[in-house]
């Protein structure tokens, strides 16, 4: 979080994973085997259905723990409403959509915090645990590394789309789906394998998260856009024109750290797309990402890492298979 970077991070031989890295979560070791991982999350809505918004707002916020590679136990749920304008079925409806999402995922939720805002928003605190010789930070990946993503991108375009009435229901589906789906099986699947490192891709986009893994990993990172998997119906929206305002942010932000040589303007936009309740994006060893692949036709190996260079990303078609 940006404005925790004005502030020293807290000694304490405990705190394992601060927010200096920008990592997911944060992680307290508890004893020799546990330690917590702790993250928050909420926004406004990104889809209609008051119980969708719920369960996708709780597969959003449970990401993040798995991103570390722990596993959320409880949950604490963050509302903010309009007075009067909200009939209370719909606050219910989004808090029985989180509850079901929650109960997927085994995490009991202990309780919340409701406040009057002018605007609705809605989210959780979570709470998992991880073993700390499991732990997946941001900062582990190796020069040689494989990039796997498990997600398609496009779900801040589509939903963007809904909002001018662009989205046809055909598209809309298939991103709800991707939102609410958990990446939980993820890190069962992952738990006795080799990981480097992994994030999820949320609101700084794909290429946002990706210079955050570079940046806390001390290498660069080398991806084939023609690799990177979209959801339907995204390239159409791009070239409608309807794009998210975290895009323009993303690459201001972005700017300087990548080079943009060898990749076309509708692919920009895509990568920089900010997700919600987006895959995962690890630096595995080779064998893992084809065991990934294998397990999954989602896993979409995208790129290599490389030794650090002087940006922290670049695009190369068909950079998977050198070197
Ligand atoms: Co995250
Ligand atoms: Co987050």
């Amino acid at each position: 979080m940006e404005v925790l970077r004005a502030i020293e991070p807290d000694r304490d031989p405990r705190l394992l994973v601060g927010w200096e890295t920008a990592d997911d979560a944060g992680v307290y070791l508890l004893d020799e085997s546990t330690a917590l991982v702790q993250t928050v999350d909420f926004f406004t809505p990104v889809v209609d259905e008051p119980f969708v918004y719920g369960a996708v707002a709780a597969a959003n916020a449970l990401s993040d723990v798995y991103a570390m590679g722990g596993r959320p136990i409880t949950a604490l749920a963050v509302c903010g409403f309009p007075s009067g304008a909200l009939e209370i079925d719909v606050l219910g409806e989004i808090f029985r959509g989180g509850r079901s999402k929650m109960q997927e995922a085994g995490v009991v939720l202990l309780g919340g915090h409701t406040v009057r805002d002018a605007e609705l928003k809605f989210g959780y605190a979570v709470t998992g645990t991880v073993n700390p010789d499991r732990l997946w930070r941001n900062s582990g990946a190796q020069s040689g590394d494989w990039l796997v993503l498990t997600k398609p991108l496009g779900t801040g375009i589509i939903t963007t789309g809904v909002k001018f009435g662009r989205t046809p229901g055909e598209v809309l589906q298939p991103a709800v789906d991707s939102m609410l789906q958990l990446n939980r099986d993820w890190v069962t699947f992952l738990a006795e394998r080799e990981v480097h490192a992994a994030t999820d891709v949320t609101g700084f986009g794909l290429l946002g998260h990706a210079y955050e893994l570079a940046q806390a990993s001390g290498v660069s990172l080398e991806i084939d856009p023609l690799k990177v998997p979209l959801l339907p119906g995204v390239t159409e929206l791009i070239r409608e024109g309807l794009l998210p305002g975290g895009i323009k942010a993303n690459r201001k932000w972005l700017d300087h750290k990548v080079d943009w040589t060898n990749l076309e303007e509708s692919q920009a936009i895509a990568l920089l797309d900010p997700q919600t309740s987006g895959g995962l994006f690890l630096s595995v060893p080779k064998s893992v990402a084809e065991a990934m692949q294998k397990q999954s036709k989602q896993a979409a190996i995208i790129g290599r890492a490389r030794a650090k260079q002087e940006y922290s990303i670049r695009f190369t078609p068909g950079a998977i298979n050198q070197g």
